[in-house]
């Protein structure tokens, strides 16, 4: 190989409902890059199981809900590989090399890893702790150049370049000699000339890479926040949609009519943002549509643009979900396609650690 081939990763876990913030953080932005580069959007069903073990039936039903959710909002199978993540071996397999890859002191520096065990943290699960050596491993078993997600995966992302640099480094000497390295495309004195795994993209653009609770414009949206009013979920229907924007916090001044006049205001900033991004467009043009009006105007035509996109994503989603086995047969397919990227990708890495493959 000459070059790493452009390639698209990224993935939900199947816990609980998909909100506004996965929708317009992820999923939304990942339908026109099916056009661009060769995409894989997975279920990380792997992931879900980090926080606890969920009831019996409850992660087929959530692997089957995220996948409609993914073809709902315009992830085609024909275009992009979707499946989940349990299904295709060398997600595991490589997670563990990288567990002898990643440092402790990087892990415990992961602010999800702190905030997600909170106080009891000698009694979180070593998978919870160990959670981003997983994802890196999601990433890199394709060898994923770029990686579409919210503002909250950064730190995640930067983990994941970390132990490319680090296996690209520690193994520089048997990826030349198996000839299986890449030029580097970027030289750096931090990197050997050839690589084996890229240094990953991470894509986090747009007016949603972090969308807020809606009862607090400082907390993230977020699927385990105990107040459903805090987030719009896309299986709610146009009531609830309209109920939760018109209960919505807020300040009591108008729109300004100019982005810096929104610091200091974050819920206004918030409910800004989620226009923005539903209308496909940017904050500014949004103020200049509303500035100067009070949020008893804004709400109700928010309230209108998220029922107007949101509807038709719900009603295929239920479509979609009445269907199970063709959910699954899609699924079936998906992960066949992966496994034929990552099997070769991991019994290269098999031969640069130097196992004796007896097989
Ligand atoms: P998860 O399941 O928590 O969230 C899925 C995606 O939704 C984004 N997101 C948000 N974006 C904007 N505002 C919000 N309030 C908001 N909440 C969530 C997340 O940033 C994410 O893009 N670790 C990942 C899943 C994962 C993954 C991967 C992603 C596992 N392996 C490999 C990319 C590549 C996670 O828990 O996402």
């Amino acid at each position: 190989m000459t070059a790493f081939q452009p390639r698209v990763f990224s993935g939900v876990q199947p816990t609980g409902n998909l909100h506004l913030g996965n929708y317009l953080g992820a999923v939304s932005r990942w339908v026109p890059l099916q056009d661009q580069m060769e995409t894989i959007f997975c279920v990380v069903d792997l992931h879900a199981i980090t926080a606890s073990f969920p009831e019996q039936g409850e992660l087929q039903s959530a692997t089957r809900e995220v996948t409609a959710a993914y073809m709902a909002a315009g992830i085609d199978p024909k275009k992009s590989i979707i499946f989940n993540q349990s299904q295709v071996r060398a997600h595991a397999e490589l997670a563990w090399i990288f567990n002898c890859v990643a440092r402790m002191g990087w892990l415990s520096r992961m602010t999800q890893f702190k905030e997600k065990a909170g106080k009891n943290r000698e009694n979180a699960s070593v998978g919870l702790f160990a959670y981003p050596n997983l994802m890196a491993a999601d990433i890199l078993a394709y060898r994923a150049t770029h990686v579409p997600v919210g503002d909250d995966q950064k730190q995640h992302l930067e983990l994941t370049r970390d132990i490319a640099q680090k296996f690209n480094n520690d193994f520089a000497d048997r990826i030349k000699e198996l000839g299986v390295g890449v030029p580097n495309p970027t030289p750096s004195p931090e990197l050997p000339e050839e690589l084996y795994f890229p240094i990953t993209e991470p894509m986090i653009t747009g007016p949603a890479t972090r969308i807020m609770s809606l009862r607090d414009g400082t907390k993230k949206m977020s699927k385990s926040d105990p107040s459903d009013l805090s987030r719009i979920n896309l299986t709610d229907d146009a009531d609830s949609i309209a109920k939760k924007i018109r209960k919505a916090k807020t300040d009591p001044d108008a729109l300004p009519s100019e982005i810096k006049g929104l610091e200091g205001r974050p819920e206004a900033d918030n409910l800004v943002g989620i226009y923005a991004a539903l209308a496909g467009h940017t904050k500014e043009e949004v103020l200049k549509d509303f500035g100067g009006e009070q949020f008893s105007a804004f709400k109700p035509a928010l309230a209108d643009l998220a029922v107007a996109k949101l509807a038709p994503l719900t009603k295929e989603m239920r479509r979609l979900t009445s269907d199970p086995a063709e959910i699954d047969r899609i699924l079936k397919d998906g992960a066949e396609k992966a496994a034929a990227i990552a099997d070769p990708i991991l019994a290269d890495v098999r031969k640069i650690i130097g196992f004796l493959d007896v097989a």
